[in-house]
């Protein structure tokens, strides 16, 4: 292939990409399986790295992140980011209907749209292309994003259709509701403290340095706002042509916007979605109804602070009282003690609330909590609702005060709680029944060891039998001792019995996930199989060793210093290694052993080859990619816009730095 059709082919790819990706993303009516998506991803890929020059800024490769952002940089709005002032009275959105109908004269129209509990962007597209994403900041200057944006895959890299040549478009970035309950269950696996609700994790999320992490995080935008165009003459049209461009609006067939003549339609919006919004798959915090006319929303001009045009109806949430009857503490797999509160039944947003969560001890501290206290109750972005606040006038006089307790529940060992964190921590991981189990079932998973046939019923059932005590005992099992068991038929037997077999052939970076090693969740688990390649190399590193591996901090270290320094552990690792479970990665073949025992720092842009296809040439030669510069580093190959950090870094600890020449030259030498 030479140059002229590859640069053909990219085109073409990136283009059906991103249409797929707008159907998929923004129209949620795909056209293709993600599998056959995946292969015209995976050709792009390949493509760009056999040709750079054509990577281009705005391909849709650039959407799996990657790229490490320091800091981010300050700029300034084009056009200042105003806020909405808002009401929580209709009383009040009724005076603004009528201030607005005397300013104007002739007919008003008003839009009415979704207030989105997100966090405010300006995406800036010049020539279709999208080229800088700032964050609200002050309102005057806010933070460059643009990389982190880019991986969000319902905004537009490239735009379709007659899009204006120079423009912003503004809008908000949100966390879906799904997407953030499963990145808490998993943080939860993995013994990670839980995020408290989806705005600050989305707010959180976008000013992450890792663009790769919020590409995994499955952020979404809603756009509400074009600046700076002059092809249509309302804001609703506006929003319509934006549509056409590729972006994903609010649409009138889900009500998601509506345009309103009077209150009263106006009324109508607010109250359907004060309802509704139980029912959205992400969280708004009211509705906002704007001028839809340009002309007269100029007309009505703007505060400092915020247009005159629009005005914000925030909804109250929904709170209510109900008495505190007891204190209950769970305790999970990874020894994490979580405090629940057990209310007298009542109805919240539609549903029987009995329990809510109460989080830590810091958490209880606060509220001043008493057995028999009238709690206020709220529903938050959490599916669990929250104890806000105790009604005090009403407590009894001598109510007893809740201690947060000193001792597991389970096994009565004394809690501890690690410095800088929030919650308490049964260390006795190797007796208490409830890590005992949830050990067993996180080890089961379908994520983990995905045996088929074993749930946590059966998980249960085999402890209390006393058939097991740990995961390695699930390869002791027998057809004699399973067929024993209540509910246990031929059948289940010998399914249980053959998804025990089948994961002996689960690969190592699985089983490493698998042992539950507290915050090796999956992706550390494969960096950390990939970089040591097997658990002997695992168990005997050191501290900077851990550290050398991409994304693994003090914190991942340690945990992992601290498991393989436990004898239980190591003694089942063993175990489950003489039955026979995969405890290395599989080799690929090497080119050559030429850069065997060398470790480099691949850092910055290079011509001849993409980043990754530099790495993959140390590693088929024999050498290791490390993600940072340690002094065992052997070499640093520097590109273009290699940070000035890293390169005092490597040569502050006599790290030898060397060119994309330097490296071809090695490369190619006899
Ligand atoms: S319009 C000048 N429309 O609310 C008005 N804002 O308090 C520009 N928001 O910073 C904002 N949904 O982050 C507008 N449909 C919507 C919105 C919306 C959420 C947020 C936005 C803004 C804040 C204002």
């Amino acid at each position: 292939m030479n140059e002229e059709q590859a640069l053909v082919e990219i085109e073409e790819l990136s283009k059906e990409i991103e249409r797929h990706n707008y159907l998929y993303y923004v129209q949620s009516a795909p056209e293709i399986s993600d599998y056959d998506f995946d292969m015209m991803l995976k050709r792009l890929q390949d493509l760009e790295e056999k040709f750079p020059q054509y990577a281009f800024d705005h391909s849709p490769t650039k959407r799996v992140g990657g790229d490490i952002t320091r800091k981010f940089e300050t700029v300034k709005h084009r056009y200042p980011m105003l806020s909405l002032s808002n009401t929580y009275s209709q009383e009040e959105i009724e005076d603004w209907v009528n201030r607005i109908s005397k300013t104007i004269d002739g007919a008003i129209h008003f839009v009415c749209e979704l207030k989105y509990d997100g966090v405010a962007i300006g995406i800036q597209y010049e020539n279709g292309v999208l080229t800088r994403a700032v964050t609200r900041g002050d309102g005057e200057q806010g933070e460059n994003v643009t990389t982190n944006v880019k991986t969000i895959r319902s905004i537009p890299l490239k735009l379709r259709g007659d899009y204006p040549n120079d423009f912003e478009i503004r809008g908000e970035i949100y966390f879906p509701l799904a997407n953030f309950e499963a990145l808490n269950r998993e943080r939860e696996e993995i013994g990670e403290q839980l995020f408290a609700n989806p705005r600050n994790t989305a707010s959180g999320t976008l000013k992450m340095q890792n663009s790769s992490v919020v590409a995994q995080r499955g952020l979404d935008c809603m756009l509400y706002g074009v600046y700076g165009y002059s092809g249509a003459e309302s804001h609703l049209e506006s929003v319509h042509h934006a549509a056409k461009w590729g972006f994903k609006v609010p649409t009138e067939k889900k009500r998601e916007i509506e345009r309103a003549s009077d209150l009263n339609g106006v009324m109508d919006f607010i109250n359907y979605w004060d309802k509704e919004r139980a029912n959205l798959p992400f969280e708004i915090d009211g509705v906002v109804i704007k001028v839809d006319s340009y002309d007269q929303q100029e007309e009505l001009g703007s505060t400092a602070k915020s247009p005159r045009w629009a005005i914000a109806y925030k909804f109250k949430t929904e709170r209510v009282e109900t008495t505190l009857e007891s204190v209950v503490y769970q305790v999970g797999r990874t020894g994490a003690i979580t405090p629940v509160a057990n209310l007298s039944p009542v109805q919240l947003g539609g549903t029987t609330v009995k329990r809510a969560s109460l989080h830590n001890a810091d958490q209880i501290g606060k509220l001043d909590l008493h057995i028999g206290d009238s709690v206020f109750v709220e529903k938050g972005g959490e599916i669990i609702p929250k104890i806000v606040g105790v009604n005090e006038d009403k407590r009894k006089i001598g109510a007893q005060k809740v201690i947060f307790i000193d001792e597991c529940p389970e096994c009565h060992s004394k809690l501890t709680r690690n410095e800088g964190e929030a919650q308490h921590y049964c260390p006795n991981d190797t007796v208490c029944p409830p890590q005992l189990k949830g050990k067993v079932e996180h080890f089961i998973s379908r994520k983990a060891m995905n045996i088929d046939g074993l749930g946590s019923e059966t998980v249960e059932l085999l402890f209390d039998k006393g058939l097991i005590r740990n995961y390695a005992d699930i390869y002791e099992l027998n057809y004699d001792q399973l067929i024993e068991l209540d509910r246990m038929a031929e059948k289940s037997v010998n399914n249980l019995m053959q998804g025990i077999q089948a994961s002996l052939d689960v690969p190592y970076e699985k089983v490493l996930y698998a042992l539950g090693i507290r915050f090796v969740g999956e992706t550390v688990a494969k960096k950390l199989a990939r970089a040591l390649k097997n658990i002997e190399n695992l168990i005997n590193a050191g501290f900077d060793e851990l550290i050398a591996v991409d994304e693994i901090g003090e914190k991942i270290a340690n945990s992992i210093l601290s498991f393989f320094s436990n004898e239980d552990n190591i003694r089942l690792v063993e175990r489950l290694k003489n039955y026979g479970l995969q405890f290395e990665v599989e080799e690929v073949a090497s080119a050559s052993d030429k850069f065997e025992g060398l470790s480099f720092v691949v850092s910055g842009v290079f011509n001849a080859f993409s980043r990754k296809e530099l790495k993959d040439l140390i590693e088929s030669n024999g050498g290791k990619n490390v993600g940072s510069i340690s002094g065992k580093t052997s070499y640093v190959v520097a590109g273009e816009n290699m940070g000035p950090s890293k390169l005092k870094k490597a040569s502050d600890l006599g790290v030898k730095i060397i060119s994309e020449d330097d490296f071809i030259a090695m490369l190619n030498k006899e």
